[in-house]
C-alpha cells in the first residue's frame, strides 16, 4: 500500500458506514451512533469534507451503491454486519472478562472511541499506519480523547506485536483480551498474517479471543470476490492496497491451531459470509486444546 499516504480502503470503509446510515431499515444492523461518529471523525480529522460526507448521507448515493453491488454481490449492506459482528464480539468478550481490546488496522473505525467511557476499566488500543493513525489522532483529539483509548501509530509488517505494544504503553501480556482485525489480514502476506496471529497469541492471557474478517481462496487459489474476482482484485492493485492473503474456510482450523488459536464454528455468529468475507471468531488455545 502507499504507506505515507491514509488508507483509501479504510476511507470507503467508513463512507459505506455513513451511507448505510441512509439505507432505510440498515439501522436495526449498525450499532447504535456508529453513523453520527464516523461523520463527525471523518470531518473534524480532515478526512472528508462536508459536502462529500452530506452527498455520501443520502438516498441517491445509496442507489449508486445499490448500482454498482453487481461487481461484490452484498458487499454494500456486508459492512454493517462486519460491524455489528465485531462489536457483539467485544461486547462478549468483555463480558467475559476481557480488560484489554486491540484493533489491528483500525482506519476510522469508532468502536474504541464509542465504548471506551461505558467500558470505563478496560482499555482500548488502536494500532494503524502512521498516515492513517495520525489523521485519525486528530479527529480523536477534536471529538475528545478518552483516557482509556491509546491510538498506536505503527507498521504491522514491520515491527512485532510485543516490541509495538511494550514501550509505549502499558499493556499486560496475561490478561484476557479481544483482537479485532476487522478487514485487514488480505492486505498482509501470508508471513505477515502467520506473524501476527502467532503474535496475539503472545500478548495475550488466557481466555482471549480473536475476531476477524477473511476472503476466502477461490478454486483458481487467488482470494475469492465472486464472478468478478480478476477485475476486483486489479481495481484493488490499481489502489495501492492489493488483496494478497486469502484462506480456504477449510484450512482455517489448521491455520489457527498453529498460530495459537482454536476456531469457535459453534459459536453463533462466528461464521457467516456476507459480500466476499467470512466473520470469524476464535480463543487462545488452552494446554487442553493442546493435547
Ligand atoms: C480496509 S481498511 C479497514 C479499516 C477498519 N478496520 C474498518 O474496517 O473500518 C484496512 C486498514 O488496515 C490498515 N493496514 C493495512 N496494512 C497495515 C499494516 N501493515 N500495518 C498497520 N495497518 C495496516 C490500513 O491502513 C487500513 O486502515
Amino acid at each position: 500500500m502507499i504507506k505515507d499516504k491514509p488508507s483509501r480502503t479504510a476511507y470507503k470503509v467508513a463512507m459505506n458506514i455513513v451511507t448505510l446510515g441512509a439505507k432505510p431499515g440498515m439501522d436495526m444492523v449498525l450499532p447504535p451512533d456508529i453513523v453520527q461518529t464516523t461523520k463527525e471523525l471523518l470531518l473534524v480529522s480532515g478526512a472528508a469534507g462536508a459536502k462529500t460526507i452530506k452527498w455520501s448521507d443520502s438516498p441517491k448515493m445509496v442507489s449508486v451503491y445499490e448500482a454498482f453491488d453487481w461487481m461484490l454481490p452484498g458487499q454494500f449492506e456486508a459492512f454493517a454486519h462486519r460491524k455489528a459482528f465485531c462489536e457483539q464480539q467485544v461486547r462478549a468478550g468483555i463480558g467475559a472478562g476481557a480488560t484489554q481490546i486491540l484493533i489491528l488496522g483500525a482506519g476510522y473505525d469508532t468502536l474504541g472511541w464509542r465504548l471506551a467511557p461505558e467500558f470505563s476499566d478496560v482499555k482500548f488500543f488502536e494500532i494503524d499506519h502512521p498516515a492513517t493513525a495520525c489523521l485519525k489522532a486528530k479527529g480523536i483529539d477534536a471529538m475528545g480523547s478518552r483516557d482509556n483509548l491509546i491510538l498506536i501509530a505503527e507498521d504491522l509488517g514491520k515491527k512485532k506485536l510485543v516490541d509495538t505494544l511494550k514501550p509505549k504503553v502499558l499493556w499486560d501480556k496475561n490478561s484476557r483480551i479481544v483482537v479485532v482485525a476487522e478487514g485487514l489480514v488480505m492486505y498482509l502476506s501470508s508471513k505477515a498474517v502467520r506473524d501476527l496471529f502467532n503474535q496475539c497469541a503472545v500478548i495475550s492471557g488466557a481466555g482471549s479471543r480473536l475476531a476477524f474478517s477473511y476472503i476466502p481462496t477461490g478454486v483458481d487459489g487467488r482470494p475469492d470476490a465472486g464472478r468478478w474476482t480478476g477485475l476486483m482484485l486489479w481495481l484493488q492493485k490499481m489502489s495501492g492496497e492489493p488483496w494478497i492473503w486469502s484462506i480456504k474456510p477449510e484450512e482455517l482450523g489448521k491455520f489457527l491451531e498453529e498460530t495459537g488459536w482454536a476456531i469457535t464454528p459453534t459459536l453463533q455468529g462466528t461464521t457467516n459470509k456476507h459480500g466476499v468475507e467470512f466473520y470469524t471468531l476464535a480463543k487462545k488455545r488452552t494446554c487442553r486444546d493442546k493435547k
